[in-house]
């Protein structure tokens, strides 16, 4: 076995990285598909899980990093500049430092978790919180590119779609096809357009008999792909996608219509028992955003619509310990269970004794 070299250098021939330009990487990509037992069981198929949050920033935004400031740092850009909920800043944050250039984040004052704030503050970037929500970071990002000497690394940079693509290589590459059904949840709606585009090169070179059904799902106060109109006042526990008009909404409309699939809604009691069900059952802890897919899925096959035997990839974007306050306010309290340091103690708690 040889070592995981990032991306950019296990698929360079597929990405916009002109010759021999050096990757900014920090070894991203190659992340797991482990098999839910519980969904699988559940469902009567083979459903794979695709961690994002193994990525070196804890989410799937570094796949499309690596690539936009790869090309940005080549094209001589000195600050970079993102609108995010969170994941994309910290992203953009890390890369930015490893190329040598000046990140600036715009971020809804107050709405993204501990952990991407503390991610963009490490990595020393200006954040820039926004009396608004994410929308409307987006239009000053767009605004502050059109005007000043900074580019701009949102998944409306087509590089972005290009890097985060490889994530259909992989799990083609693993399964040794395309999977019957594609899952996954959505925001600004970059990832399933690139999800989509992946899928869709790999079949077009002979790499995959076929393309999955791609099946996105938002949370219901931050569903404007289903409702078919743009939501002023997104609200949702999953606070990665509290998103009211996604950038890339004709892309996403085109990958469900072509590919026969599905963009539908789940409730935040949903996202967080999907969240839970996860984390008890295959040990795998995501963060809020990351479990709208997987509750789709559990919602999906209660209304009897997914088929078994089949083989469902459903991608978790993100790392649990991105947003910590949301299950610990949801789980209640640990500041109970306290004991003196004494073994008999200690195992009458545990209900050993
Ligand atoms: N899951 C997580 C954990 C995310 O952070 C995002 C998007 C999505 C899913 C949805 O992906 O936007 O491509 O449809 N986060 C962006 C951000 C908006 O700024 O971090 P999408």
């Amino acid at each position: 076995a040889r070592p995981w070299r990032g991306v950019i250098d296990e698929y360079r021939d597929w990405l916009p990285v002109v010759g021999d330009t050096p990757a900014v990487s920090l070894g991203e990509g190659g992340t797991p598909l482990v098999r839910s037992g519980w969904l699988s069981e559940l469902t009567g198929s083979d459903v794979r899980l695709k961690v994002e949050g193994s990525n070196p920033t804890g989410s799937f935004k570094d796949r499309g990093m690596t690539a936009a400031i790869t090309v940005a740092a080549a094209e001589g850009a000195e600050a970079v500049v993102c609108a995010s909920t969170g994941n994309t800043s910290a992203s953009m944050a890390a890369y930015a430092a490893r190329a040598g250039l000046r990140p600036i984040v715009l971020v809804p004052q107050g709405k993204i978790a501990a952990g991407k704030m503390a991610q963009a503050l490490m990595f020393d970037s200006l954040v820039v919180q926004v009396r608004g929500n994410f929308d409307d970071c987006l239009d000053i990002a767009r605004g502050l590119a059109d005007e000043y000497p900074v580019a701009l690394v949102n998944s409306v940079n087509p590089v972005r779609l290009q890097g985060q693509k490889t994530g259909a290589f992989e799990v083609v590459d693993v399964l040794g096809d395309a999977p019957d059904v594609h899952v996954m949840p959505v925001g600004n709606a970059g990832n399933i357009s690139a999800y989509w585009l992946g899928y869709r090169e790999y079949a077009e070179a002979g790499l995959a008999t076929r393309t999955p059904r791609m099946w996105g799902f938002q949370a219901e106060g931050a569903a404007p792909l289903v409702s078919g109109s743009p939501v002023p006042d997104p609200e949702t526990v999953a606070s990665a996608i509290r998103i009211g008009n996604p950038a890339s909404w004709h892309l996403a409309v085109e990958a469900r219509d072509t590919s026969g699939g599905r963009i539908g809604a789940v409730s935040d009691l949903e996202i967080l028992d999907a969240q839970r069900a996860l984390a008890r059952h295959d040990g795998v802890f995501v963060e809020p955003a990351s479990a709208a897919g997987v509750a789709g899925l559990v919602k999906a096959h209660a209304a009897g619509e997914v088929p078994s035997g089949a083989t469902i990839a459903v991608v978790v974007t993100g790392n649990g310990l991105k947003d910590i306050d949301t299950p610990l306010r949801h789980l209640g309290a640990i500041a109970e269970n306290v004991v003196d340091a004494d073994v008999r103690k200690a195992a009458e708690l545990a209900g050993l004794a």
